[in-house]
C-alpha cells in the first residue's frame, strides 16, 4: 500500500516533542516537510527528522504535489486560516486543541468542514490515554455507569514558575487559559457524560501584564443532568491535581493528571486501586496512529471538528458566565 503523505506546520514545542517524532515512527507514513514561519525551526525539524522539504509559507506546503494530509501544530489563533485552506486543498488534517481560538473561528473550521470529504481529528489526547480510556469503560460496563458528578482540580504554578510562552498569556492569541487548557478536560467531561446544556463560572486574573484569566472555576450542567466542575489555577505556590467521576453505580478518582494514582470502587466492588502508568507521550503516538488510520480505512476519527466546537462553546459560555455573573445555555451556536 502506498504510504500517506505528510507535512507539519508549526515545529515548536509538540511537534518537536511528540509529533515529528511519532510520525517518523509510523511505518505507512512519509513525512515529506516541515513548515514555521522561523525558519530555523523549519530547517531544524527537516534536518533532525529525515525531511526533504522545508517552508516559511503553509501555503507552499498545500501546494506539494501528492501531499494526503497535514497536521498543524500552531498557536491557536492561526488554526482557522491554515485548517480551513487545507480542508479547501481537499488535505486530510489533524489539529491540535482548540480548534481555535474564539468560537467564530471554530464554527467556521466545523462549517467548512461539514461541506467537505477530508478526514479532521482534533488533538484532544487524553481520549487516548490510559486512564481515560478505563474511566470511559467503567462508565460503559456499568461499574461506575451513568456519570452524576464528575471533577477536575488543577492548581498548578504554570505560568508563574514556567518561562512564558508569549501567544499562551495573550488572549487573542491562545483563547485564554480556559480554551487553550482546561479544553482537555472538557471535552473529556462530555465524551464522559455526553453534551453539555449550561455554564456556570467565575474567573479572575491575578498575574499583572497579561490579557488571560488565570483562575477559574466552573459547573457545567449536562443534558443527563449530570454536573461536572473544574477549579483550575495558574498562580499556586505547589501542585495539586485531581479528577474523577461519580456515577449511579461506582466511583473512579485520580490523584493527579495524566500519571496520577486511580481508586475505583462500586457498589458491588470494593475500593481497589489501578495502576496505569503510562507516558504522555504514549496517548500522542496512539491519537496520531488513529488518525492515520481513520484515512487508510476509512474511519470515522477519535474527536472530530463538532467534538472541538463543542468543546469550544461550552468553555466561551463558561466566559460569557462569569462576565454576566449569571448561568448560560447551551449551545450558543447551531450544531
Ligand atoms: N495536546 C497537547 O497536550 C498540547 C500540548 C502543547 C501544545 N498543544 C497545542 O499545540 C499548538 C502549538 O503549541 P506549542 O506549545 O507547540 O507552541 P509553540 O509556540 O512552541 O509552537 C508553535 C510553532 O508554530 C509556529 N507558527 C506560528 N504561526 C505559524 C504559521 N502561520 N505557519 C507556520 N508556523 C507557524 C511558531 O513559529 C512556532 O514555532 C497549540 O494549539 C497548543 O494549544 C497541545
Amino acid at each position: 500500500m502506498r504510504k500517506l503523505n505528510i507535512a507539519v506546520i508549526g515545529c515548536g514545542n509538540i511537534a518537536n516533542y511528540a509529533h515529528l517524532p511519532n510520525l517518523s515512527e509510523i511505518e505507512q507514513v512519509n513525512l515529506v516537510a516541515t513548515c514555521d514561519t522561523i525558519e530555523e525551526r523549519a530547517k531544524q525539524a527537516a534536518s533532525k527528522f529525515k525531511v526533504s522539504k522545508f517552508f516559511t509559507d503553509y501555503r507552499d506546503v498545500l501546494e506539494l504535489k501528492d501531499l494526503d494530509a497535514v497536521v498543524i501544530a500552531t498557536p491557536p489563533d492561526t488554526h482557522k486560516e491554515i485548517a480551513v485552506d487545507a480542508i479547501k486543498s481537499n488535505k486530510h488534517v489533524f489539529l491540535e486543541k482548540p480548534l481555535a481560538a474564539t468560537l467564530e473561528d471554530a464554527y467556521t473550521i466545523y462549517r467548512t468542514w461539514k461541506k467537505s470529504n477530508v478526514k479532521f481529528a482534533v488533538g484532544f489526547c487524553l481520549r487516548h490515554h490510559g486512564m481515560f480510556k478505563y474511566a470511559k469503560k467503567l462508565i460503559e460496563d456499568n461499574v461506575v455507569g451513568e456519570p452524576v458528578a464528575l471533577w477536575r482540580v488543577a492548581i498548578g504554578t504554570a505560568i508563574g514558575v514556567l518561562p512564558p510562552v508569549s501567544w499562551l498569556v495573550e488572549k487573542s492569541k491562545s483563547g485564554g487559559m480556559v480554551i487553550e487548557n482546561t479544553i482537555h478536560m472538557i471535552d473529556s467531561f462530555i465524551w464522559f457524560a455526553g453534551d453539555i446544556t449550561s455554564a456556570l463560572a467565575q474567573y479572575k486574573t491575578e498575574r499583572k501584564g497579561i490579557s488571560i484569566e488565570d483562575n477559574a472555576y466552573i459547573i457545567f450542567t449536562h443534558k443527563n443532568g449530570a454536573f461536572s466542575s473544574v477549579l483550575q489555577s495558574w498562580t499556586a505556590t505547589h501542585t495539586y491535581e485531581s479528577w474523577g467521576i461519580v456515577g449511579k453505580e461506582g466511583t473512579v478518582s485520580v490523584k493527579g493528571y495524566v500519571l496520577g494514582t486511580m481508586e475505583v470502587s462500586g457498589k458491588n466492588e470494593s475500593l481497589r486501586e489501578v495502576t496505569i502508568k503510562e507516558d504522555p507521550i504514549v496517548m500522542y503516538k496512539k491519537e496520531m496512529e488513529d488518525f492515520i488510520s481513520s484515512i487508510i480505512e476509512d474511519k470515522p476519527v477519535f474527536a472530530s471538528p463538532l467534538d472541538g466546537l463543542k468543546a469550544i462553546d461550552a468553555a466561551v459560555a463558561a466566559e460569557k458566565s462569569s462576565i454576566e455573573n449569571k448561568p448560560v445555555r447551551l449551545p450558543l451556536v447551531e450544531y
